[in-house]
């Protein structure tokens, strides 16, 4: 069975995490402030006000969060790039000191074996661009790509992993159409707007990339959920497909085929605009990689007072559910793996994003136990390597996350971590779920075929 459970040499083990969410000091050193801090400097936006003004302070105690890294034994490391830090005005004139800062992170983590992953853009669009219209402007693919060039040049001999963007479809999803993320925008014809400016900047930086003399990978991270109807019925399962193909495919078929999915129109009604069909061909342009980011699956059903899609989740009481309200399905990661293969080919695949947030008891005597954690980890591992089995390219792994952190606009109180944050005291420790990874990593993955000690 540990034979089985092996993963194979050369596959990276990382944790991620994200600028706004880690770093604190959104202002420090000449950085110009972004829509997320904007946004949780606006009052009611986010749980208990809740900002990133300190987060986990990495910004600062980055060199130990880089042992702790090591602590773990991470072969890779998922980090973005704060755009309004390099570019304190989304465009014009570069801030050296955030180069600085990303340079010397970028040098220390090489130096600890640890292969840096950079994402472009993790969200934190700079708020100067946000007041030209942010992702609803179309010249924002040009100011995306300006930005991709200067950190291709400042990096790119040392970055062998680029992703531009972190999830376009909960940039869309959360930010324009229900606003609960940055920019707060509830405008159901704006989201499909977004949604085409976001790929054409995706497109743009991945042509200047292959266009340079970098010799490293680039790609693109999107979150996918599989979806089930809760009944049989003609409506949910017609809700599901829509929530489906919004959800999963409306980012993707673009880049693959140069073309949206057919059920868009049907998904956004009256709100889906007539895109001019080259403008949407020249999103094709094929990929190193694509970063599958794997949180849970969802049932739903017909809703027609629903925002688009119009699809409700319908929860299930008898499954282990997240302080997130997600349920735990691992099966659905092999589902999705398989799916991905299946609708876009052989395209080298990484999970770039995968954890839970429980509960946590508070630290004792120096240890956190988060067995729901463990547990969430060992299975999906496992259910992964289950695709890997049947045959799909998946060359790595990152746990979401490195630290405990801002949760965008849940605040602190949902912990994802493998590593618990004090944030009276910025204190760490590792979680039992750290030190589990830490024993799948040093044993390719063969500690997984043991059983957990039941409860
Ligand atoms: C995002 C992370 C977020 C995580 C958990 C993903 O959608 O990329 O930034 O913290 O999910 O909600």
């Amino acid at each position: 069975m540990a034979e089985e459970t092996r993963f194979p040499d050369g596959f990276l083990w990382g944790a991620a995490t994200s600028a706004y969410q880690i770093e604190g000091s959104p202002l420090a050193d000449g950085a110009g402030p972004s829509i997320w801090h904007r946004f949780t400097h606006t009052p009611g936006a986010t749980r208990s006000g809740d900002t990133g003004d300190v987060a986990c302070d990495h910004y600062h105690r980055w060199a130990a969060d880089i042992e702790l890294m090591r602590a773990l034994g991470l072969n890779a490391y998922r980090l973005s790039l704060s755009w309004s830090r390099i570019l304190p005005e989304g465009r014009g004139p570069v801030n050296p000191k955030g180069i600085d800062f990303y340079s010397r992170l970028i040098d220390t983590l090489l130096a600890a074996g640890i292969r840096p992953s950079v994402t472009l853009y993790h969200w934190d669009l700079p708020a100067a661009l946000d007041d030209r219209g942010g992702w609803l402007n179309p010249d924002i693919a040009r100011w995306f790509a300006d930005y991709a060039a200067i950190a291709f040049r400042a990096f790119g001999d040392r970055v062998p992993m680029w992703a531009t963007l972190n999830e376009p479809w909960v940039v869309v999803d959360a930010g324009y159409l229900h606003g609960v993320n940055a920019p707060g925008h509830r405008n159901v014809f704006e989201a499909p707007l977004a949604m085409h400016h976001l790929l054409r900047a995706h497109t743009a930086a991945v042509r200047l990339y292959r266009a340079g003399p970098w010799k490293g990978q680039i790609g693109l991270v999107v979150n996918i959920e599989p979806k089930e109807p809760a009944t049989s019925s003609p409506e949910d399962t017609a809700a599901a497909e829509r929530a489906h193909v919004y959800n999963n495919a409306w980012h993707l078929d673009p880049v693959f085929f140069g073309r949206y999915p057919d059920g868009m129109a049907e998904v956004f009604g009256e709100a889906w605009p007539a895109f001019d069909p080259e403008s949407v061909a020249a999103i094709r342009e094929p990929v190193d990689f694509v970063g599958v980011n794997y949180y849970t699956r969802r049932v739903v059903r017909h809703d027609d007072a629903a925002l688009p899609p119009r699809a409700t989740p319908v929860p299930n009481p008898r499954l282990v559910t997240m302080t997130t309200g997600w349920e735990v399905v691992p099966e659905a990661l092999t589902r999705t793996m398989l799916w991905m293969r299946e609708r876009y080919g052989s395209v080298p695949l990484y999970v770039t994003e995968n954890g839970a947030a429980f509960a946590d008891p508070p630290v004792t005597a120096g240890r956190l136990d988060d067995p729901l954690r463990v547990s969430y980890y060992r299975s999906h591992l496992l259910a992964l390597r289950e695709s890997m089995r049947q045959g799909v390219d998946v060359r790595g792994y990152f746990a979401w996350s490195l630290l405990d952190n801002l949760e965008w606009s849940s605040g602190f109180k949902l912990r994802f971590g493998l590593i618990a944050v004090d944030f009276a005291t910025q204190e760490r420790t590792i979680k039992a779920s750290g030190e589990y990874y830490r024993q799948v990593i040093r044993t390719h993955g063969e500690s997984l075929a043991a059983p957990l000690p039941t409860a």
